[in-house]
């Protein structure tokens, strides 16, 4: 069920979640799914409706810095990228506090949790009247795509109770770095750029996957139903095609994420734009090359992803 994020029904959310119940929320990044993130039941309900591995940690989210102090334990560096990148689409891995109450679920058992305020006026208006954090995953079924609507959301789980805000304008899921080591870890790009973090931080080590540190980052994710073909210069017969920037293919099957080659453009497209072209009618999805700058790295992740065959 869709309802506008009156006070009313931001009121019937908290409600929900207090009773331990999922809603499904705006957020700047992707809409999520989300639960009372001390309650190890209603945590329990987000691994079930999404059929996600339970060995795939959450990301916690909170209306305020202060909301982490009795969970994590800070850091300098953390304090540096919250001032540059909070509320934002940033999330910090910090080592977990013993006294933590928040579900051990929701983290996976790991030494870490993960932080992130995000900026998006329902969901912290929403945190803001629950007064706890929420854990909240995309609100998909794992393994594929994340849902830039509110619709897309309803698609996936049509029993759900979701704050219908607005199309997320960032389009990507948040940039993922680890700073319970002596080392900032990249363990997953997103809506800030790499570039950014660098500035502040100097050099991240880039996660490599040989043990999976970051679950979300199994090689085969985000994926559509039909096949992708990666940096197609154009379509073959019987594909759609995914353009990018001037394109001089015509036809009912292309989309383009942005024609004038903005990467903010495309990244707000994305997921829409290859859930539109994921259609039955073609037999594959053919891909332009994107720059792999700005958050044209996140781009290419998720697409390296979402071509992979499935990991088992
Ligand atoms: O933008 C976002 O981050 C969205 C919105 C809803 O906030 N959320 C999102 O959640 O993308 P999800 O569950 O789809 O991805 C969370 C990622 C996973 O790759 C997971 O493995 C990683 O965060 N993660 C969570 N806790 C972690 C931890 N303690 N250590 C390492 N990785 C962690
Ligand atoms: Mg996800």
């Amino acid at each position: 069920m869709m309802r506008l994020p009156t006070p009313e029904a931001i009121q019937d959310a908290v409600r929900l979640l207090q009773a331990g119940e999922l809603v499904g929320l705006p957020t700047e990044t992707v809409y999520g799914l989300a639960a009372d993130a001390t309650q190890d039941l209603a945590v329990a309900k987000i691994f079930e409706k999404k059929n996600r591995p339970s060995i795939n940690p959450l990301i916690i989210h909170g209306a305020s810095q202060e909301c982490f102090r009795n969970h994590v334990m800070w850091n300098d560096k953390a304090q540096v990228l919250a001032e540059a990148f909070w509320p934002g689409p940033l999330t910090l891995v910090l080592p977990r506090k013993a006294s933590s109450s928040l579900s051990l679920l929701a983290s996976a058992g790991l030494e870490t949790i993960a932080v992130r305020i995000p900026n998006h006026p329902v969901a912290r208006a929403l945190l803001e009247k629950l007064g706890k954090p929420l854990a909240a995953p995309s609100a998909n079924r794992s393994g594929k795509m994340s849902p830039t609507s509110a619709t897309h959301v309803e698609e996936d789980f049509p029993d759900l109770f979701i704050l219908e805000g607005r199309e997320a304008p960032i389009g990507l899921e948040s940039t993922i770095v680890d700073l319970s080591n002596a080392v900032p870890t990249l363990l997953r790009p997103g809506g800030i750029p790499l570039e950014d973090i660098e500035r502040l931080l100097g050099p991240l080590s880039a996660f490599s996957g040989t043990h999976l540190k970051a679950p979300g980052m199994m090689k085969s994710h985000y994926a559509p139903c039909l096949p992708l073909r990666l940096n197609a210069e154009f379509p073959r017969e019987g594909e759609a095609f995914l353009a990018f920037g001037p394109c001089t293919v015509q036809g009912e099957a292309i989309a383009n994420l942005s024609k004038t080659g903005d990467l903010r453009e495309a990244a707000a497209n994305f997921f829409k734009m290859l859930r539109l072209l994921d259609h039955p009618l073609y037999q594959g999805i053919a891909v332009a090359p994107l720059p792999k700058c700005g958050l044209g790295l996140a781009l290419n992740d998720r697409l390296e992803r979402a071509a992979a065959p499935p990991d088992l």
